[in-house]
């Protein structure tokens, strides 16, 4: 078995899942149609039980909901009613398109190539109008599916070595992920593409559950044998990747009922074949905690410096106070949302891109991010339509509120071909990249460290989606060349890995007006 703390795991696989020209040109891989997997997870011999499908509107404004959180002692249990909102509104279906011969699902929150292949679990004790269990959420049928009867929480708060949020969190969803489902398309940076797909569908989990008035706190440290055994899925296919806590009660999760038996529950196979890619399970297997000590100690501070100080020039954000900013509620944000298609070369202002960055990063309550407020992840920016802006590069100082200016110029021809060559990147307003110093993040919390920081910037890219959605705007994350990014963005970014990349500005669809 690997060790968590010998980083050179996390090196090996993020160098060799690195995109290039040269990789990307001579990469022969095609998606073979015959071996196309379901986009759902089936238990034949189980019965659904449906949840109640009307959206109940709580009108919080989603740019509060995506910037706020429910202080985590406040009491609150989510009901049947709140389950089935969170559910909907993370991993729901919410459009449906059809193709010649077949039906294709588009859920709540992005998705590469819209494989889908984060699955939720519900781990929760007796709630109104839901009996404790731990339950498969079906979003074909849009219920859930009852794997055990009973209240198995204690499992968790021992798998997380006692974190506080699980101890007391009526409710813990498990966001697990399908290697082969994401795999058929993306091969082995499929292990990448799990932090950023469990990430969107993240920020929207706790926007919504803040609209509700659930406490939330997302949990990376813990025992991976344990959760997968409690869900009973195959680790060789299927793994946990992050615990999210919801509510609070003073009261402890109780002794588990019974020993965890195993379900030998039936589900249909994905596809007739499917293509291994050993890289991505051996990064999951060396990033993997095995012992209670190991749990204990993943948690610690979080290796956060400034972003270097600025030697450009420096903008100050503008964004919009509470009393002037659009208050589109979360619920009709997240169901108008869609990655843009095309977007039209047209200007958004200064105050909405202030927005957007001020808005997505006011934090995420996540286990690896202490003190609150800390971010593994810096954003830099390539502005080419901001009124009052002048194109460019830009480094965003968060806790200065400021842009900093690293080189000017229009550099739509280098974002393009930064991303990947696609149009989407050339054409936006403005294109966000994700950044991250892995040295300190992996000397701190070992290859699991590589989960979180992938993690984290699925959530604030998801955030990001939901902050221009919420202005009217579109936004579609992006894939990207990975060391051209870093070259772009030095002398500033040097040593730095790239991430994640959202793209954002008119849709071409929508006019301004
Ligand atoms: C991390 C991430 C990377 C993506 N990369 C691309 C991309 O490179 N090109 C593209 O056209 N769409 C990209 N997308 C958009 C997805 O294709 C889209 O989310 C998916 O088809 C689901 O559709 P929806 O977002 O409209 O619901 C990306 C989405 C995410 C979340």
């Amino acid at each position: 078995m690997t060790d968590n703390r010998n980083p050179e795991a996390a090196w090996t696989y993020h160098d060799a899942t690195k995109h290039s020209y040269a990789s990307i040109r001579t990469n022969t891989h095609f998606m073979d149609w015959s071996i196309q997997p379901l986009p759902f997870k089936i238990y034949p011999t189980l019965e659904p039980m449906r949840l109640p499908s009307e959206v109940h509107q709580t009108g919080v404004a989603a740019l509060s909901a995506i910037a706020e959180s429910v202080p985590a002692l406040t009491s609150a249990a989510p009901d049947l009613e709140a389950v089935a909102q969170l559910l909907y509104l993370s991993a729901g279906i919410t459009r449906k398109r059809s193709y010649p011969g077949r039906e294709f699902y588009f859920r709540a929150a992005a998705c590469t190539g819209a494989l889908y292949e984060v699955e939720l679990y519900l781990v929760c004790g007796d709630l109104a109008k839901l009996q404790a269990g731990v339950y498969h959420f079906a979003p074909a049928e849009f219920g859930l599916r009852r794997l055990r009867a009973g209240d198995f929480r204690r499992v968790l708060l021992e798998a997380t070595c006692g974190e506080p949020s699980i101890a007391h969190a009526p409710l813990t969803i498990v966001c697990t992920c399908t290697y082969w489902r994401n795999a058929w398309e993306y091969q082995a940076r499929t292990y990448r593409h799990f932090g950023w797909d469990n990430g969107t569908l993240l920020a929207n989990l706790l926007a919504v559950a803040t609209a509700l008035g659930l406490p939330a706190r997302v949990v990376c440290g813990f025992g991976d044998a344990d959760v997968n055994r409690l869900l009973e899925v195959d680790p060789q296919r299927e793994v946990a990747f992050s615990l999210v806590a919801l509510g609070y009660t003073a009261a402890l999760a109780p002794q588990v009922p019974a020993e965890i038996s195993p379900l030998h529950l039936e589900t249909v196979p994905l596809s007739q074949r499917e293509v291994d890619y050993p890289l991505m399970r051996e990064m999951h297997a060396a990033s993997s905690l095995d012992s209670a000590v190991e749990v204990e100690t993943w948690r610690g501070r979080t290796p956060t410096k400034n972003i270097s100080p600025s030697a450009g020039p420096i903008v100050s954000l503008e964004p919009f106070t509470d009393a002037e900013m659009p208050r589109d509620p979360v619920e009709q944000v997240i169901q108008r949302r869609g990655s843009t298609r095309k977007f039209a070369r047209s200007l958004i202002t200064l105050r909405q891109l202030s927005t957007l960055l001020d808005r997505a990063t006011r934090g995420v309550p996540a286990d690896f991010l202490d003190p609150p407020g800390a971010q593994l992840n810096d954003l830099y920016l390539i502005v080419h339509a901001v009124e009052g802006l002048a194109p460019g590069a830009y480094a965003f100082h968060r806790s200065r509120g400021v842009l900093e200016c690293l080189k000017q110029g229009n550099f739509r021809a280098d974002a393009g071909y930064l991303g990947l060559g696609q149009e989407l990147p050339a054409d936006a307003a403005v294109d966000v990249f994700f950044l991250a110093d892995l040295r300190p993040i992996l000397q701190c919390f070992g290859n699991r460290g590589y989960r979180a920081v992938q993690l984290e910037a699925g959530i604030l890219g998801g955030k990001l989606y939901l902050a221009a959605y919420a202005q009217r705007l579109g936004a579609t994350g992006l894939t990207f060349f990975d060391d051209d990014v870093t070259k772009f963005f030095s002398p500033h970014a040097e040593g730095k890995s790239a991430i994640f990349l959202v793209a954002l500005g008119h849709s071409a669809k929508h006019k301004p007006g």
